[in-house]
Formats: C-alpha cells, sequence, structure tokens
C-alpha cells in the first residue's frame, strides 16, 4: 500500500519505518525540518533500539521517504496515519489542536481528489473527538460526507518505547474503530501475516481501550508499590511476595473480578482491606490507591440506588441476598445493603434467594441479618414466580434459566441487571448498570 504518516515522533518514526520494512511504500510527514531530514539521510529521528539501522537500509531501498509537504504526502498515498502529539492541556485534558491541524491539511488535500483515501487516527485522543471532532473537519474541507471518497478509522497505539519495534509485530491485540461498517478492512490488510487478537468496533470503544489499558497498567505499578510499602513495614521481600503474588494466574493475574457489574462485599474483602488501612494509618504508611477502594465500593451501591429511583418502581423483586451465589452468606453483602437502602426509603420489596432461607439461617448471618434487616423473612419469596407481581426486577444473582427473564420482559416489564451481564438478546426493558 501506499501510506502517509502524519508526525515523526516516537510512534509515527517507529511505524513508518515497520510499515516499509513490511513491503509498503511509506511517506513520512512533520512540520520540523530536522526530523524530515534526519529521515533522508537514513536516521531515525528519535532514539529506539534498532531504528537507525532500519531507516538507514529502508531510505537505501526506496520504500521509505519524508516531506514536510502535506498535499505531496497526501497526493502519493492511500492511507494515511495521524500519529502527532496529544499533550496535556493546562487543565489536565488533551488538547487535541495537532490533530485538528493535520485533519485539517489531510481534508484540503483530498479535496479535488477522486480516488479513495482512508484516515487513520493514531494519535491517542479522548472518546468522542474523532466522530466529534476529527469528522467534522473532514466533512467541511474535503466539502463531502464521510463515506463519499473516504473514510475515518480509529486505531489506537500500544507499542512501548524501548521495545517498539519488537512491539510492532508482537502487539497483544489489534483494536480498529469504525465511522461505518467495512471501512477497517484495507487497514487491517496492512496486519497480514501478524498474529494477535483483532478487534474491530466503534470508534468509542476504540479511543476507550486505550484509556482503560494505561488505566490498568498504571494501577498495577501503583498496587505494587503500595503493596511493597506494607511488605517493608513488616520486613517481607516484596520481590519475593510480589513473585508469589503473579503465580497466582486463577484469581490474581488474569480475567478473573474484571467485569464490570456491582460492589463486591461478603467476609473477607471488606474486612481484609479495612484491617489493612488500620494498618497502614496506624503505622503512618500513605497509601491513596488502597485507601480509595472501600469509599469506591461504596459509591457503587448508591449508584444502583438511584438508578433504581430513575424507574420510579412500585414494587421490586430482588434476585439474590448473598453476597455471591451459591452461598447463604449474607455477611456485608451489597445486596443486603442495596435492600436496606430501598426499604429505608419505603419501597417494596420482595426478594428471592435459592440459598437464603430465613428460618434456616444461623451464627454469624442470623445475627447480621436481625441487626440489618430484621423483617427479612416477611421479605423473602419462596419461588421465582413470587416475583411476578414486581415492575422492576434486579438482577443481584444471575437467573438460572435466562427464558424465565425474556418472558418478563417481554410482558413490558423492566429488569436491571447487576451480574456483569448474562447473554441476552438485546431487548428494551433490560439494562445492566454499565451498559
Ligand atoms: N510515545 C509512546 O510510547 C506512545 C504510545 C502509544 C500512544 N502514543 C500516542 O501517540 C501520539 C504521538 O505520541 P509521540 O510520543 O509519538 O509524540 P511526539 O511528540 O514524539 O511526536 C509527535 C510529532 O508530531 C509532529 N507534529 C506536530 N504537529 C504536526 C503537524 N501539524 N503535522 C505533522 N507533524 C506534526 C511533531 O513535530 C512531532 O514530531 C500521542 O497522542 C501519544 O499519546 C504514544
Amino acid at each position: 500500500m501506499r501510506i502517509s504518516i502524519f508526525g515523526l515522533g516516537y510512534v509515527g518514526a517507529v511505524t513508518t519505518a515497520c510499515l516499509a520494512a513490511r513491503g509498503h511504500q511509506v511517506i513520512g510527514v512533520d512540520v520540523i525540518l530536522s526530523k524530515v531530514e534526519s529521515i533522508i539521510q537514513g536516521r531515525s529521528p528519535i532514539v529506539e533500539p534498532g531504528l537507525d539501522e532500519l531507516i538507514a537500509e529502508l531510505v537505501q531501498t526506496g520504500r521509505l521517504a519524508a516531506t514536510t509537504d502535506f498535499d505531496r504526502a497526501v497526493a502519493v498515498s492511500d492511507l494515511a496515519l495521524i500519529c502527532v502529539g496529544t499533550p496535556s492541556s493546562d487543565k489536565g485534558g488533551l488538547e487535541t489542536h495537532y490533530v485538528e491541524r493535520v485533519a485539517t491539511q489531510i481534508g484540503a488535500a483530498l479535496r479535488n481528489r477522486s480516488t479513495p483515501f482512508l484516515i487513520v487516527l493514531r494519535s491517542t485522543v479522548l472518546p468522542g473527538t474523532t466522530r466529534s471532532r476529527i469528522g467534522p473537519i473532514l466533512e467541511q474541507e474535503t466539502g463531502r460526507a464521510l463515506g463519499e471518497g473516504y473514510d475515518l478509522l480509529f486505531h489506537p497505539e500500544f507499542l512501548r518505547e524501548g521495545s517498539s519495534l519488537y512491539d510492532f509485530s508482537h502487539p497483544a491485540a489489534i483494536v480498529v474503530g469504525e465511522a461505518r461498517p467495512g471501512a477497517a478492512k484495507p487497514l487491517l490488510d496492512l496486519y497480514e501475516g501478524i498474529e494477535a487478537p483483532r478487534f474491530v468496533t466503534s470508534l468509542e470503544a476504540a479511543e476507550m481501550i486505550k484509556y482503560a489499558n494505561n488505566a490498568f497498567h498504571a494501577i498495577k505499578i501503583t498496587f505494587a508499590n503500595e503493596i511493597g510499602q506494607l511488605c517493608q513495614s513488616v520486613g517481607v521481600d516484596s520481590r519475593e511476595l510480589m513473585h508469589m503474588f503473579c503465580t497466582d494466574t486463577q484469581l490474581n493475574v488474569s480475567s478473573a473480578y474484571l467485569r464490570p457489574g456491582f460492589a463486591f462485599g461478603g467476609s473477607c474483602l471488606p474486612k481484609d482491606l479495612r484491617a489493612l488501612m488500620y494498618y497502614a494509618r496506624h503505622h503512618d504508611l500513605g497509601l491513596p490507591l488502597l485507601e480509595s477502594v472501600l469509599p469506591s465500593n461504596h459509591e457503587q451501591i448508591e449508584r444502583v440506588f438511584q438508578r433504581i429511583v430513575q424507574y420510579h418502581p412500585a414494587k421490586i423483586g430482588l434476585i439474590g441476598l448473598a453476597f455471591k451465589p451459591h452461598t447463604d452468606d449474607l455477611r456485608e453483602s451489597p445486596l443486603v445493603m442495596l435492600a436496606e437502602r430501598l426499604l429505608g426509603k419505603g419501597y417494596s420489596l420482595t426478594i428471592y434467594d435459592a440459598h437464603v432461607q430465613a428460618a434456616r439461617l444461623v451464627g454469624k448471618n442470623r445475627a447480621y441479618i436481625e441487626q440489618h434487616m430484621p423483617h427479612l423473612s416477611r421479605l423473602l419469596a419462596p419461588a421465582l414466580s413470587d416475583l411476578g407481581d414486581s415492575d422492576l426486577l434486579v438482577l443481584g444473582h444471575p437467573l438460572p434459566d435466562p427464558t424465565w427473564l425474556e418472558h418478563w420482559l417481554a410482558s413490558g416489564k423492566r429488569a436491571i441487571d447487576l451480574t456483569g451481564g448474562q447473554p441476552m438478546p438485546i431487548t428494551s426493558g433490560y439494562d445492566g448498570l454499565y451498559w
């Protein structure tokens, strides 16, 4: 393919060389003349292991060129990758004026073009930017609507400085967001032969995944440092500890617990976090990440409550009361807290939990429920069908038989699912907390 790459910084310089190395005809563009000259002379404009040698070789073959002339770059290519910087703004947001300027220049250069062109934004931008800012600029400058001779994609960049040549050919995932269905095909063709999961999604999801990834990476580092602080204060070697931690690929380093749904609870997580925070305070350890966890978890319960209020339900059916399915353990169950909150505001509530029978509760469970919901036995329904006269169903646990829910929704009633989503057809009246 003939490709132009706008911005010859860390991302653009590597992408320019790696695509040329895969046999494409590539031209790099930058407003800084010295970066362009550097490529023309066969040198890398940035420090990156292996890049100098690769660029020298590719410039010699004639597959790699560079220019400051935007119109020429667009004229000699069929696909443009925008890799210019998006630095932090004064208020912590994102400066998009470099991206907008490049979109303006590409759009103007496309005005009289009759052959198809694909514009791919690689710079990191906040969700919504590609559709609401870049699309309209291109439409205005070209004088044509998206899809009329040109298309727009968002394609997040995941490479890491220092190992970016390797990362280019071994990406963890290839994600492309489309403005119009089918537009991603020519871009995906560039990755032919590269093994990685491919996701074609909306522009916004492609923009968001970059932030989800980076937020998670940042949280991982901060978590390791805070655990390190705790380890040091008790004389434990944090390197050995984190090695043991990472060996657990079932629950720790895995997809476990990574589905948005509802708050956590139970007899362990809240109690142990509280104890850890108590210990940290008494040893003057500042652990802002860990300290924020319980308040954030509590917010989730309040958010569900507010969401339920918006439905103006006359009668609520709650499925599940224990802190998770397949147990009768009610201690610190977020569903008990939610039920308490709803009852406190005078809502009518019926609860069904296959494993919780008021008469059978003993020990800590009985004490907990007597303190929080002494009239539980009156609210507990023996069968799912007893929830039939409710107009809003709150799914705190998954239903063993989703067809029951389908019938429920078919009767025009509503349901909110806090379980992280059962595989259900998209039906009106069926919502999740975050989807
Ligand atoms: N550096 C990384 O490891 C990395 C990884 C993933 C994503 N990103 C994202 O990729 C984008 C680029 O990052 P970077 O580190 O390569 O930035 P950078 O600052 O190193 O490079 C940006 C380049 O764009 C050029 N430029 C600015 N305006 C231009 C214009 N109008 N026309 C042509 N060129 C122009 C600049 O001169 C500069 O050379 C950012 O949005 C960044 O957040 C970076």
